[in-house]
């Protein structure tokens, strides 16, 4: 039986601070800049704000409670003021927001996508000399691309199925597995879907049914019963893109009875949750801190007329910073709660509380 993630996720963690140390060693704060350089007026004027629009308040647990947050400090501590909008699954809120912002003056935007409305706001944005990072989702013209290496976000997926149907002592190559993704409309989504395939191809499974994509947590659970009928019930694993579809398929699947493996991402309390009772393998942990410090750190090495670190490219050519994204399984769950990003008390409810005993978490 194998337990064990993928990587080691204090090695990774590591490896992820160490490189986000390196970005913002060589950067200079805005605040820092303004005092007495020459390029004082430059940053006072127009380096002052980040403007970020987030997509939505529902389709995954971290836009809100996550990111926010982690932005909110972030951008603060690197001495900018922070503008942080949220388009609420709304394409012409999303376009509306960019305006606003923009017309109040932005040193530089932080756009996670909304189902395309990212691109004209960063056109916009671009036009007037205001650069943009594409954070999280890809967006076409944006100047950089900050995210997570999705590829191996979804390999990781992958492997949770992998493992967890290899526990089930259950054979992958003939094992019935339903393969659900992400709303096509993120560029993440396919990326995910790719970087699963890869790792589920090579280990001689296929799918018994491929869902439509969606972020919508309600339609994921209809979609999956449509599935699970299309299968008459009989479901050995689940490839799921988030925690957020996966805790409507899991409650399908409680509903008729079955525990099998099912991917996630986010790490969110209840994918924290039901990785814990066992009803999902595992969840791919992408600290938002770190997401959110390498963004501020990115801002303020554009805005300072550096070019800052990339390790990747995408295929329209934006220079891409991946970062490293962490797998955990029910044992490494503890390793999130130590990192600051899940607490005991919101884990260890009554349900729970057992489990938490079981796996370290008090
Ligand atoms: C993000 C995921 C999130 C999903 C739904 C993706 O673009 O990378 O972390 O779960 O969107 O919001």
């Amino acid at each position: 039986m194998k337990k064990s993630s993928l990587f080691s996720f204090s090695a990774l963690a590591a490896a992820a601070a160490l490189a986000l140390t390196g970005c913002a060693a060589e950067t200079t704060p805005p605040s820092e800049t303004a005092t007495g350089s020459s390029t004082e007026e430059t940053v006072e004027a127009t380096a002052g704000r980040a403007c970020v629009i987030l997509p939505d308040a529902d389709s995954g647990t971290r836009w809100e409670p996550g990111d926010r947050p982690a932005l909110e400090k972030a951008l603060t501590a690197a001495g900018y003021e922070a503008d942080i909008q949220n388009a609420q699954s709304d394409t012409a809120k999303y376009a509306t927001i960019g305006d606003q912002q923009l017309t109040k003056g932005c040193g530089v935007m932080l756009l996670v996508d909304y189902q395309g409305a990212g691109v004209s706001v960063a056109e916009k944005a671009k036009a007037q000399g205001v650069p943009v990072i594409a954070y999280d989702r890809p967006i076409a013209g944006a100047d950089y691309y900050l995210s997570f290496d999705n590829e191996v976000v979804g390999a990781m997926q992958g492997q949770m199925i992998i493992d967890g149907l290899e526990a089930a002592g259950k054979d992958v190559t003939t094992a019935s597995i339903i393969y659900s993704s992400g709303d096509p409309a993120d560029g993440n989504a396919a990326m995910f879907l790719n970087g699963a395939l890869s790792v589920l191809e090579a280990a001689g499974a296929s799918p018994a049914f491929t869902m439509e994509g969606t972020w919508d947590g309600t339609k994921a659970g209809t979609l999956f019963e449509q599935a699970f009928t299309a299968v008459s019930g009989s479901v050995d694993a689940v490839l799921a893109p988030n925690d957020n579809n996966a805790a409507s398929i899991i409650a399908i699947l409680d509903k008729n009875g079955l525990t099998v493996p099912v991917s996630g991402q986010d790490a969110s309390i209840a994918g924290l949750q039901n990785v814990l009772l066992g009803k999902q393998y595992g969840t791919v942990y992408k600290p938002f801190t770190i997401q959110a410090e390498a963004g501020a750190a990115m801002a303020i090495t554009i805005l300072s007329g550096e070019v800052p670190e990339t390790n990747k490219t995408l295929a329209d050519g934006t220079p891409f910073l991946a970062l490293d994204p962490i797998s955990v399984s029910a044992e490494q769950v503890k390793d999130v709660v130590a990192n600051g990003d899940a607490s005991v008390e919101e884990l260890c409810t009554a349900d729970v509380a057992a489990a938490c005993e079981q796996y370290g978490i008090n």
